[in-house]
């Protein structure tokens, strides 16, 4: 059984006390279960904090908004993934939507922080996702394909085997209009498909729906077979609502 991923991206909210109560009280409010995992995405600075509420839950993991490709030296302000990983972090989150378009990351630049990732031992999750007019121009299929090949670059098929996608529309996320389960699904499949031609012979990616995902449409999403979990940024915010996402039944997996 794939385990499906839940993942909160808290962007740039929640300091060390909020975070570390937050992530408190999800867990004691949540038991473990052996089909899904959670994984939190605090601002750095308050990643010691998630780590340490985790309290060493097998089924729940911190991460990294973003890191510099570079491991140490004179890069004032940046952060990199081997002080990730030793602040206790297993994934990071790479090519956000806000960091290409509103920090201008490249794709060369995505391939370079999946690389940096995986050499320091974590997880990357690499969010990809089309922007509104280039889906009204027929050309969401261009634009993701040419992240992910960005994003991978210089992988073996082993190494690529090890990433998590995230497919995020840039046009739903923050906005409330989420993507149908219909239309994840069939770019999910073009994913897939690339993936497919990249990985080992029959590994199967993890591929992750975002963008304006709530407690009101996940269960919609998550009945769709494409979709191995969600990376959720409002919604995640509050226990309450990232309870009611977590706890989201899906049918028949
Ligand atoms: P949203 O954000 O759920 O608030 O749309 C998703 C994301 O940016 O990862």
């Amino acid at each position: 059984m794939t385990r499906a991923i839940f993942a909160a991206n808290w962007k740039l909210n929640h300091g060390p006390a909020a975070a570390g109560a937050l992530v408190r009280e999800v867990l004691a409010r949540f038991q473990p279960r052996a089909d899904r995992e959670q994984i939190f995405f605090p601002p750095a600075l308050s990643l010691g904090a998630v780590v340490e509420a985790l309290a060493g839950r097998r089924d729940a993991a911190a991460g990294v908004q973003h890191v510099y490709w570079e491991p140490k030296g004179a890069f004032t302000g940046e952060i990199s993934a081997p002080l990730a990983a030793e602040a206790g972090a297993t994934w990071a989150l790479v090519g956000h939507s806000e960091r290409r378009h509103k920090f201008g990351e490249t794709d060369e630049e995505t391939g370079r922080k999946v690389r940096a990732v995986l050499a320091a031992g974590l997880a990357p999750m690499l969010c990809v996702g089309e922007l509104l007019e280039e889906r009204r121009a027929g050309r969401t299929e261009e634009v993701v394909l040419r992240q992910l090949t960005g994003g991978l670059a210089g992988l073996d098929a082993a190494a690529t085997a090890r990433v998590v996608v995230a497919y995020e529309p840039v046009w739903a996320i923050g906005t409330g209009v989420n993507a149908t389960p219909a239309d994840a699904a069939a770019v999910h499949r073009t994913i897939r498909r690339w993936l497919a031609d990249h990985t080992p012979p029959g590994s199967r990616a993890r591929i992750l729906y975002g963008g304006s995902v709530s407690p009101e449409n996940a269960a919609a999403l998550l009945a769709e077979e494409e979709l191995d979990g969600v990376l959720v940024g409002g919604a995640s915010l509050k226990a309450e609502s990232w309870l009611r996402i977590i706890e989201t039944a899906r049918p028949g997996r």
